[in-house]
């Protein structure tokens, strides 16, 4: 009888009665790390609107309402001009090209910021060197950055990781001497910083992605250089657009087609005008699992301020693995950027072999993001604020 049943399938395990907890845990759904369809209902009226003007207008790409981004979106970063491309790489790629390194120059970039800045220096042609980064804030330094700087150096990439403002006057000021150029990576800290100053205004130039999770995110591939050098962004846009110095004339080379459309400049537009209130909502977020780590075996890193859009909650666990299991067991989802250093990527790891960067490598095994994102509900965060006071 036994085996005909497994025969078929059908387990003969004596099982256990299943326990309240048990129950209640399977019945309730998981807390995601991110969920997008939250945020376009909570905005649906106004993004259909603007997506029927534009599919109405018969004017798809690089027409009003990308011009119309370009500027406002300058306005708000308080640079003198944005450049809007197709998605954050692309945006690296240019600015970098923008600056027009020595070719073959040395980029000083972290190796902990998900390999983006990292693949931008390579596909223009240039090489990474890698600098290691505060273990507090996880962000590079001036003292980190001064302790890897040679003649070879030609640009710094600073990347404004998790939302939080990377010390940029203190890098400035290292790099002025040596008049080595500035670029910021803004792609998680769209936002941050004082109004007419903020993450896309301190630099050379800067580069952001509108990825659909980033804070300013659209419902696609979207990205921007921003500046106020008119140099920068005179190459920037030829860049963007083959090359081209006029319509089918080419005059500089390391052109493509890179361009934000115009459906998602419209709805990055509506977007925009929720982006300060989305920032502190999710530093609210941050500040409440910060407070339930308190006194626990994690820390959470805090997101207070201006100068923080607490794109990603980030915990720092000695044993990772065992908190992201408890995590998982009381149904909250969780992820990790980023796993592997860039020096650490299998492609490159030959090139790196010499690389000394101990507290990025530290930290990889460490870091574990909780789900942060506006439209997360009252109790989704209590029920993280729980799971996290049980580590
Ligand atoms: C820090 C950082 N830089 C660059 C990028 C690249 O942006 P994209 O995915 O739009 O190419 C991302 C995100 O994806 C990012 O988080």
């Amino acid at each position: 009888m036994t085996k005909a049943l497994e025969r078929e399938g059908v387990s003969t395990a004596i099982r256990r009665p299943e326990t309240r907890l048990n129950a209640l845990k399977r019945s309730r759904p998981t807390v995601p790390l991110n969920d997008l369809k939250r945020g376009f209902d909570a905005l649906g009226d106004q993004l259909q609107a603007a997506a029927a003007r534009v599919l109405s207008s018969g004017w798809y790409v690089q027409g009003p309402e990308h011009q119309a981004f370009e500027r406002e979106f300058a306005a708000y970063v308080g640079s003198a001009d944005c450049v809007g491309v197709a998605n954050g790489t692309d945006a690296l790629e240019i600015a970098l090209r923008s600056l027009d390194p020595a070719p073959g120059s040395l980029v000083v970039t972290a190796a902990n910021a998900g390999m983006y800045s990292s693949t931008a220096i390579r596909r223009a042609g240039l090489r990474p060197r890698y600098a290691d980064v505060d273990p507090d804030t996880l962000l590079l330094t001036a003292d980190s950055v001064a302790s890897v700087l040679d003649d070879d150096v030609s640009v710094v990439v600073v990347t404004h990781l998790y939302g939080r403002l990377a010390d940029i006057a203190g890098i400035r000021e290292v790099l002025r001497a040596r008049g080595i150029a500035l670029l910021e990576d803004c792609a998680q800290a769209a936002g941050a910083g004082a109004p007419g100053a903020r993450a896309g205004s301190l630099g050379d130039v800067a580069a952001f992605s509108f990825y659909p999770t980033k804070n300013l995110g659209a419902f696609g591939d979207g990205g921007a250089v921003t500046t106020s050098r008119a140099d920068v962004a005179e190459r920037a846009r030829r860049l963007r657009m083959y090359g081209w110095t006029a319509k089918y004339e080419v005059g500089e080379d390391g052109g493509r087609n890179s361009r934000l459309d115009e459906m998602q400049a419209a709805l990055l537009r509506v977007q925009l005008g929720h982006l300060d209130s989305w920032n502190e909502t999710r530093r609210s977020v941050i500040a409440r699992y910060a407070a339930a780590a308190e006194g626990t075996s994690v820390r959470v890193l805090p997101a207070e301020g201006h100068d923080h859009v607490a794109h990603l909650a980030v915990l720092v666990a000695e044993d990772r693995e065992a908190a992201r299991a408890a995590l998982a067991a009381a149904g909250v989802q969780t992820d990790v950027h980023y796993p592997i250093p860039d020096h650490w990527q299998q492609p490159f790891v030959a090139d790196y072999a010499g690389a000394s960067l101990p507290v990025t490598e530290e930290r990889s095994g460490q870091i574990l993001s909780l789900p942060c994102f506006p439209e997360l509900t009252t109790d989704e965060i209590d029920r993280v604020c729980a799971a996290l006071r049980e580590l």
